[in-house]
């Protein structure tokens, strides 16, 4: 059966189980196990009873140590009622947090999938925190069943093998209230997952189908599910506007640039006025360089620049199933940037939407010229009380921070800290920078009020200072995703390719949870 796996459908189901583990049917069981105490859990103990102490004697004989990423499986030759057992390290206890469980569910999945496993199970660490863990249980697993085959044919097509999670409650103190909180995380997690799995599809899509045009009507479908209410503004619309940089960028292209603004309001009483929120997302569909072309190994992976758009879009999407409380807007200025006789040029000076004026001396500097505008617009038009951007900006904050970990910056530091916060409570790996006024003179022109680019030194910084221009008195936080948005290699529970990176932190600011 060839199920649809696209982000149309989280296809993973999950079911909750609190009878002895030995009844439990499933191809293969997973259970995490930290350095400390190997052996010592209630499930480990119920497990190797029922395998007649084997799974003790294997743990010391292949030197089983918990480390994280190790990995030990058996095979249970109907002792149990699970044929396979998984044990995946932990690592320290002490070292853990929530987020790892991300790392186990998708571990697990991948696991399953390769023994051809259509159900698999999992254990849940004891302890605190029951309904984040079930949730980063749960987004690890349909994380880890994330394929982006539309394009494959034949053989390499393959349906999604593992179709169901079963999770073991532990065995010898279920309460109610703890299963309800494992359910509760599990219908979370399960609701992030969509809008990351929407993010890495985006993300992964060709540039060649994913237009800016594409990615409005795609936008306008998700608001129609969801119940959003959307603005798609065309080249006219941006020009009366004033948006100079935006669609000076644009106009390269034989691809009509798209402005894509989704509201979510909260529906039902509330009182008083509402915190406003935006988020706005670099949505630059393919980033050629423009006449400072890319040579070709830079240009080859480009498809990706329009990360940040794919992050907001992704993540209103599931707002309104969150009840979150706030009015949230979603933000993207799409648009090619791309070589032509009709391309903006070195040294022309554009007139942004705020009033400035840029002297251009590097076309590939296009993102902070599309963020700009967008940042004007979010003003003028929606006076938030926050402005979250996210963008694959700069190769140098690669160069500082390497490519896991996101570059934030910002002018109020309060904000930055709790933005920081939920970006640890959702296990992304985000790093504060600094923007030093220093550095702010390398943007002076003698032709306009500023330049788009400073020096190779710091570039992710005066990428930052320069979007600080636009910002006015709005607090507001800049996210440069440029390295984990897209990865050449899978780290964890973050695949090869797009991540839907921010998603997860966005939502968990948004949402915020008791205890
Ligand atoms: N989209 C790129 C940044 C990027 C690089 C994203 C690698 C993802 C991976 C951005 O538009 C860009 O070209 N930045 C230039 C800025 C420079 C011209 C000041 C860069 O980083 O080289
Ligand atoms: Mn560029
Ligand atoms: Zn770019």
């Amino acid at each position: 059966m060839n199920r649809p796996r696209q982000y149309e459908n989280c296809a993973m189901k999950f079911s909750f189980h609190t009878e002895e583990i030995g009844k439990l049917q499933a191809g293969l069981l997973g259970l995490l196990c930290f350095e400390e105490g190997i052996g010592e859990g209630a499930l480990f103990r119920a497990v190797d009873g029922a395998l007649d102490g084997l799974l003790g004697k294997l743990v010391a004989e292949e030197q089983f140590k918990g480390k994280k990423g190790q990995t030990l499986s058996l095979h249970t030759h109907g002792r149990l009622g699970v044929q396979r057992v998984l044990l995946v390290g932990g690592g320290q206890r002490k070292d853990f947090n929530a987020g790892d469980l991300r790392g186990f569910g998708s571990r697990v999945v991948k696991a399953g999938a390769a023994v051809q496993a259509k159900v698999v199970a999992a254990a849940l660490p004891y302890g605190e925190a029951q309904e984040r863990h079930a949730q980063f249980l749960a987004e690890g697993a349909i994380g880890g069943a994330y394929r982006f085959d539309k394009y494959l044919t034949g053989d390499r097509k393959k349906p999604e093998v593992v179709e169901e999670l079963r999770i073991a409650v532990s065995a010898d103190n279920v309460e109610a209230s703890r299963l309800d909180a494992v359910k509760r995380g599990v219908q979370r997690g399960e609701r992030v997952a969509q809008a990351v799995m929407m993010a890495r599809d985006l993300v992964n899509e060709p540039a060649g189908d994913l237009t800016p045009t594409k990615m409005a009507e795609i936008a306008t479908k998700l608001a129609k599910q969801h119940g959003l209410e959307i603005k798609v503004l065309g080249p006219k619309e941006c020009k009366q506007k004033g948006m100079g940089m935006y669609l000076a960028v644009a106009q390269g292209s034989d691809e009509e640039p798209r402005f894509i603004h989704l509201t979510y309001r909260p529906k039902g009483k509330q009182n008083g006025p509402k915190k406003k929120i935006a988020l706005i997302g670099k949505g630059v569909t393919f980033d050629s360089g423009g006449l400072s072309l890319k040579p070709s190994n830079a240009m080859e992976d480009m498809k990706v620049d329009m990360s940040g758009a794919a992050a907001v879009i992704g993540a209103i999407g599931v707002l309104a199933d969150l009840n979150v409380p706030y009015e949230v807007h979603a933000i993207a200025a799409c648009t090619e940037n791309m070589p032509s006789g009709k391309s903006y040029k070195l040294g022309d000076v554009l007139r942004s939407m705020a009033g400035k004026t840029v002297e251009i001396n590097n076309t590939d500097a296009e993102g902070r010229l599309t963020l700009g505008d967008a940042i004007t617009y979010a003003n003028q038009e929606i006076k938030p009380d926050e402005i979250f951007d996210f963008a694959t900006l700069t190769g140098a904050c690669m160069v500082a921070l390497g490519p896991t970990t996101a570059g934030v910056m910002g002018n109020d530091l309060s904000l930055i800290e709790r933005w920081l916060q939920a970006a640890r409570l959702a296990g992304e790996d985000m790093w504060h920078l600094p923007l030093p006024p220093a550095l702010r003179d390398q943007l002076k022109s003698e032709v306009a009020d500023m330049r788009n680019t400073g020096d190779r030194y710091g570039g992710a910084l005066t990428a930052g200072l320069f979007l600080k221009e636009f910002v006015g008195d709005t607090a507001w936080v800049h996210c440069d995703i440029a390295g984990p948005a897209s990865l050449d290699k899978s780290y964890e529970h973050l695949p090869k390719g797009g991540t839907g990176f921010a998603v997860a932190t966005i939502v968990e600011y948004l949402v915020g949870r008791e205890a």
